[in-house]
């Protein structure tokens, strides 16, 4: 058996205005995992109610384009060793459901027109994201959470950078980037995605933490890695359901367990 908990962020970037969002998200998914729920439901159950808040930099309030379009990335990665991820979909007010359905397909991620045709298929509906006209912070959602059984699930939601061009991708959805789940140890990362992606910081503090160093350290291993201009942040949750989160700047956190 083990200590159920979760941990959850609102972007880097967002100042304490954001705060409540991410606690009412972090007590909606610990009241599924109290209530038997799966490490899934509540990461899930989290980062929806995070998508739903108009303040927050996924979902509803992602961000336009240089085109005006509202394009969404999503993804969720197990302990268990299975990732799903929907990048670039329009028209889908909670990509994290559509990149829960991928978890157990046998591909891994499906961009833009092929993420929607593919959420059609599940009669998730198609709805106008308006996006997020004044923008308060610039990034991301993510939620991570252990169940008793010991699954963990990083789940992380994104709608990218005010201008960035239509088809561009950020860390989020990227595998050992955005997000990555070791065997007893969850990472989720949030700031630009394109300086984010080139340092893989996910994966690697995940090892650092397998190879015995401490979560918090190991965090602010991943911070380093940046220019201090560079704005970044990461949640982990690990071996002991410690939740943590460290960033170079404002980030609303907070966990239960
Ligand atoms: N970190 C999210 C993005 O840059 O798209």
């Amino acid at each position: 058996m083990f200590d159920p908990a979760i941990v959850c962020h609102g972007g880097a970037g967002h100042g304490a205005k954001d705060q409540p969002g991410v606690d009412e998200a972090t007590s909606f998914g610990w009241a599924k995992l109290k209530q038997g729920g799966s490490a899934l439901e509540a990461a899930i159950a989290a980062v929806v109610m995070m998508e739903n808040d108009p303040s927050l930099n996924a979902g509803t309030g992602g961000r336009i384009r240089s085109d005006g379009s509202v394009q969404l990335d999503a993804a969720i990665m197990t302990n268990d060793g299975r990732f799903g991820a929907v990048t670039c979909i329009e028209q889908t007010k909670n990509p994290i459901l559509v990149a829960e359905k991928i978890l157990d397909k046998k591909i891994n991620m499906l961009a833009g027109r092929g993420a929607r045709e593919f959420a059609d298929t599940l009669d998730i509906p198609r709805d106008e994201v308006e996006g997020s006209i004044n923008p308060s912070g610039n990034d991301t959602v993510g939620a991570i959470a252990r169940d008793s059984s010991g699954l963990i699930v990083v789940a992380s939601s994104t709608g990218g950078c005010t201008g960035r061009p239509p088809g561009r991708i950020g860390d989020t959805p990227l595998i050992g980037a955005g997000l990555w789940c070791g065997e007893f140890v969850g990472v989720s990362a949030t700031g630009i995605g394109e300086e984010i992606t080139l340092k893989m910081p996910c994966v690697r503090i995940s090892d650092r933490v397998s190879t015995g160093n401490d979560i918090a350290a190991s965090l602010n291993w991943g911070i380093n890695q940046f220019n201090s201009d560079i704005e970044v942040g990461f949640i982990a949750l690990g071996p002991q359901g410690e939740g943590i989160g460290v960033a170079n700047t404002k980030m609303p956190w907070s966990s239960e367990s």
